[in-house]
């Protein structure tokens, strides 16, 4: 039988590192990824048949579990009626539709295909509607890979300790403010400086990328506050969040009861289930600028793909309020059950979350930006991920990501987690 090494190293012949995107060649916690063959609810299955409980689910999409039968159907009729027409189609009608009439103030939506995509596309809105170049974003954060949001980035950047990335132009990286997170006075204080060349404070709604960080109280607001005064757009990066925290996001869960609202949102992940679809949204006087409608140039041959937008819909329809209730009850157990592990074996912790969006950080300092995160004992992660993962637990080989709970994942996929979590924090203790 084929092993995952040896799949690996063919991998490493024909791709750089051997994979599609950084984070899965286990760079930060060694050994050997595992390639996946299938996957069916909360479990997955690689090349070589062994079976994991899936605590990552593509990294967010998969709120519902894997192959979940509505979102397989949906997906299969509307194949059968072609993959992509690259004109305008029904699905991506029916999922614009559904979003405006959940998510309170958007008026407009504009589909892309990859998170990347759509923050890029909502900075160059932002550049366009207000004539200015420079960008505010936070260290940690994630926004893509495009190149004004590379700097000081969360997720892979964070993961691999890289610098930022070679090949951004210093032009373009002039253009990018990095400020440590969740420092308003920072923040009003460049205004003061450079107010009237900056065009968009771009933020995760809940950083998640450097590990899940809960936004300070009035921190997203003040964002508003700030501007609203110096004219500046407010771009709020639910791809993570959006339709994860909650059926409306961290925008229904918690912007619309302090009283505000972002100009534009961009969503990703669960808003494609699993296949390639993302999107900006924001109120019609500022999406209108995009063209045809304006003049802000943004296109794609696979843009509002019909079969991604089926899938989104489908996954958008069956996270029900019963899902999302779940959500946070097994995200509550999985806490529960990971602190107390972590505890019995001594090994110093902070575990954060934002409703069922959570992070482990081993470190006993506690975390509230780029910095304090990168505190973490990583060796000690590395000993609890593969120990994890030999036992049958699949979860993000990184300790500054997230965690992803599904509606899949039931008492006998607890039970697996609970059983291997107390050998895991015994070798996280053996430093
Ligand atoms: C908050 C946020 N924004 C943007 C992105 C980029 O999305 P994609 O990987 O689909 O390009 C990610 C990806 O993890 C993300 O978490």
């Amino acid at each position: 039988m084929t092993t995952n090494e040896e799949l690996f190293a063919r991998a490493k012949q024909v791709m750089p590192g051997g994979v599609s995107s950084p984070v899965r060649a286990f760079g930060a916690v060694g050994g050997t990824p595992r390639f996946a063959a299938k996957a069916k609810g909360a479990w997955i299955t690689d090349a070589t048949g062994r079976q994991y409980v899936d605590l990552v689910g593509s990294w967010g999409p998969m709120i519902l579990g894997h192959a979940h039968p509505e979102v397989l159907s949906a997906i299969q009729r509307t194949v059968e009626a072609s993959s992509s027409f690259g004109a305008p189609c029904l699905p991506e009608l029916a999922l614009a539709e559904r979003i405006v009439s959940m998510v309170a103030p958007v008026d407009r939506v504009r589909f892309t295909s990859s998170g990347t995509e759509a923050v890029m596309t909502a900075v160059r809105l932002a550049r366009g509607a207000t004539g200015r170049d420079a960008i505010i974003k936070f260290a940690g954060c994630y926004h893509g890979h495009s190149d004004s949001l590379l700097a000081a980035a969360g997720s892979g950047v964070a993961t691999l300790g890289l610098p930022d990335s070679p090949g951004v132009t210093k032009g373009t990286a002039a253009d990018t403010i990095v400020l440590p997170y969740g420092d308003l006075t920072l923040v009003e204080e460049t205004f003061a400086a450079r107010g009237e060349q900056i065009a968009a404070v771009v933020t995760e709604a809940v950083p998640a990328n450097m590990g899940v960080i809960p936004p300070p109280a009035g921190f997203n607001r003040g964002l508003r506050e700030i501007c609203n005064r110096y004219g500046a757009k407010l771009i709020l990066d639910e791809v993570l969040t959006g339709f994860r925290v909650g059926p409306t996001g961290y925008l229904g869960a918690a912007a619309l009861g302090e009283g505000w609202v972002p100009d534009l949102l961009t969503y990703g992940k669960v808003v494609g289930g699993g296949l390639p679809m993302s999107a900006l949204a924001g109120g019609a006087e500022l999406m209108d600028l995009l063209a045809p409608a304006g003049p802000v140039y943004q296109a794609g041959t696979l843009s509002g793909n019909p079969a991604a937008a089926a899938a989104g819909l489908a996954t958008l329809e069956n996270a029900t309020a019963d899902v999302y209730t779940h959500l946070d009850a097994v995200s509550t157990r999985l806490r529960g059950m990971i602190d107390q592990a972590l505890t019995t074996a001594g090994v110093p912790h902070r575990i954060n979350n934002w409703g069922n969006l959570f992070s482990v950080f081993f470190t006993e300092t506690e975390v509230t930006d780029y910095d304090s995160a990168k505190t973490q004992d990583t060796a000690a992660f590395g000993r609890f991920f593969h120990t994890l993962l030999d036992e049958g637990v699949w979860m993000a080989p990184s300790a500054f990501e997230a965690w992803f709970v599904s509606d899949a994942l039931g008492e006998r996929e607890l039970d697996v987690i609970a059983s291997a979590l107390p050998k895991a924090a015994r070798a996280a203790a053996q430093g």
